[in-house]
């Protein structure tokens, strides 16, 4: 029987209860697909703080180097201890850390409206279509994340400068491209790419690379765009987009607005792949939304995300395509079903009914 070795990182906030959710749901599958998973918890974030001092445990970090793919929950709790310094906290400490530790260079962020969720996407219906379907692909380990200088510095008289640095190089354009580029041939094959070259160096080295990377890729459409059109262009009409290419910083922010139009970021499960050595690729799994601080603990968060999540793992990082549809058809049906989180929640639907985080990952892992 073939076996994975999962990493299993709940953190912070609503990432436990989610992270329950997923592991049931990945117990169903394993059950009905006949493969094994071995699944290792380990503290992160302040949870890893709290545990051994640090965001990113050793012990964590010795589990995620012996195991095939880490499935993350979510990490940072703003109002936490501000005595921590900021290189210490959960984002940079941890997620940042894993992400540079892994070379986890490519971040896949699929957005859907299902038909029936029309009513929890903020704009109106004709600009929907046929449904929003948009792939996100997000550089992740460069730009102005990880650029050097970084810091701030005194000037003296209670005056300070702060300074990111926004760098990339041509292989670095180019690996993310393919990515893009591979995916747009399995969708619409259509691929925006964003920058912002009129005013960015970055951004003429950006558009260059992806056109040249375009060549090889000749029944794909590639257009490119500047970000702030590219901002606009998501709410006036989503549905033109089939896979948008960005840097990590605006893919960002582009992810977290398109999320918006897939209903909730509660919805938004992401992907972050590395390099791939033979047929396995390692990969780190998180639900897009964060700790949601207000609503953990209370059996309220959509588990959707992480349940996504833990499909893109299968398919991703362990090839088994048909268990990582099951559950996306597993999510589809509690939807067609009527089960609303608060978030996809609305009073003004027929036949719906609100439940909680459990409620709904039950349901999801008795389909699958
Ligand atoms: C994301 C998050 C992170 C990011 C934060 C928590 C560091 O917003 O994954 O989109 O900015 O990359
Ligand atoms: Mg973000």
């Amino acid at each position: 029987m073939n076996t994975y070795n999962i990493a299993a990182l709940a953190g912070d906030g609503i990432g436990p209860e989610v992270m329950r959710e997923a592991v049931k749901v990945l117990r169903a599958t394993e059950k009905r697909f006949g493969f094994k998973l071995v699944i290792t918890d380990a503290p992160v974030g302040w949870a890893g703080i709290d545990f051994a001092k640090k965001a990113l445990p050793d012990i964590t970090l010795d589990i995620c180097k012996r195991s095939d793919s880490i499935l993350f929950g979510s990490v940072g709790l703003p109002d936490r201890d501000p005595t921590i310094p900021k290189e210490e906290r959960p984002e940079r400490a941890a997620l940042l850390r894993l992400r540079k530790e892994f070379g986890l260079f490519a971040n896949l962020r699929p957005v859907k409206l299902p038909k029936v969720l029309a009513h929890a996407c903020p704009l109106a219906r004709e600009r929907q279509g046929e449904g929003i379907d948009i792939l996100v692909v997000r550089e992740l380990t460069g730009g102005m994340y990880f650029g050097q200088p970084k810091h701030t510095e005194d000037l003296g008289g209670g005056q300070q400068r702060a300074i990111d640095t926004m760098v990339y190089t041509t292989p670095e354009i180019e690996r993310i491209a393919h990515v893009a580029f591979k995916a747009a041939q399995l969708r619409r094959k259509k691929l925006t790419s964003i920058d912002k070259a009129n005013v960015l160096e970055n951004g003429i080295l950006w558009r260059e690379v992806v056109t040249r990377v375009g060549k090889q890729y000749p029944e794909v459409q590639l257009d490119h765009m500047f970000v702030d059109n590219g901002a606009m262009q998501l709410v006036l009409k989503p549905t033109q987009f089939d896979v948008m290419l960005c840097e990590n910083m605006f893919g960002d922010i582009l992810s977290d607005e398109a999320a918006a139009l897939g209903g909730s970021l509660g919805m938004l499960p992401s992907a972050s792949l590395g390099a791939t050595n033979g047929s396995r690729t390692f990969g780190f799994y998180e639900p897009a939304g964060g700790t949601a601080p207000d609503i953990a603990g209370k059996d309220l968060a959509n588990p959707i995300a992480q349940i996504l999540s833990a499909a893109l793992m299968l398919r991703h990082s362990f090839g088994l395509n048909e268990a990582a549809a099951a559950i996306e058809s597993a999510v589809e049906h509690a939807i067609e079903s009527g089960l609303r989180t608060g978030d996809i929640f609305s009073p003004n639907e027929p036949n719906v009914r609100r439940v909680g985080t459990r409620v709904m990952g039950d349901a999801i892992a008795a389909v699958v």
